[in-house]
């Protein structure tokens, strides 16, 4: 197999000083965030040595090194959009993500009811997602880093509603550290994201 060892990205500054999301709150998603970096890096490494012929459904290293790779990716992935798309300006968005969520949500107010609803409910993330299959914005739930993402699908906002996203700043107020997680949303990463994989417009 042919693979590459990959490196952490570094940590934007103005994620330290967002508002309402401490700094502890942060370091802590990035020091996760560095580990699923080096155990994606440990399970490609060890799934290089595997002999293919032990293969079981059961139980095999095969199997066990693939389901946990997919939790170490899913880890990077999704912290990866968290990162790049906070320590912005918050509000409403504008350009081409405001005419796709008012067109696929109604209004914006009912998109950030959806996703506020869709991270209570979920025991990990929330995804604002483009399923180019459904041609749509739709909120996806996820439980953990590897569930339950779905294919074709391409995520645009990454809401983190693992405990330690909220727990240092909130406890068990979940609701108050999502209502904060919009405030910091940079919707000029967001605008970026939707041209760069040519979304088309409302
Ligand atoms: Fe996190």
């Amino acid at each position: 197999m042919n693979y590459e060892e990959i490196t952490p990205r570094e940590l934007k500054p103005a994620l330290l000083q967002l508002d309402g999301i401490s700094r502890v709150s942060v370091e802590a998603h990035y020091k996760l965030y560095q580990g699923y970096v080096a155990k994606r890096n440990e399970l490609l490494r060890k799934l290089d040595a595997v002999d293919l012929s032990t293969a079981n459904q059961v139980y095999s290293d095969l199997r066990a090194l693939k389901v946990d790779l997919s939790f170490a990716i899913g880890g990077i992935k999704n912290h990866e959009l968290y990162f790049e798309h906070l320590g912005g300006e918050g509000g409403d968005p504008d350009g081409a993500t405001a005419g796709l969520i008012e067109r696929d949500f109604g209004s914006v107010d009912l998109w950030r009811a959806d996703l506020r609803a869709t991270g209570i409910a979920g025991r990990g993330w929330a995804w604002t997602a483009y399923d180019w299959d459904e041609g749509r914005l739709f909120n996806y739930i996820g439980d953990a880093q590897n569930t339950f993402p779905v294919w074709n699908a391409t995520p645009l906002v990454a809401l983190d509603v693992y405990e330690h996203a909220y727990f240092i700043d909130y406890q068990t107020d979940r609701g108050a550290y999502i209502d904060a997680f919009f405030q910091n949303l940079d919707w000029s990463v967001v605008n970026g994201w939707v041209e760069a994989y040519r979304i088309p417009p409302a």
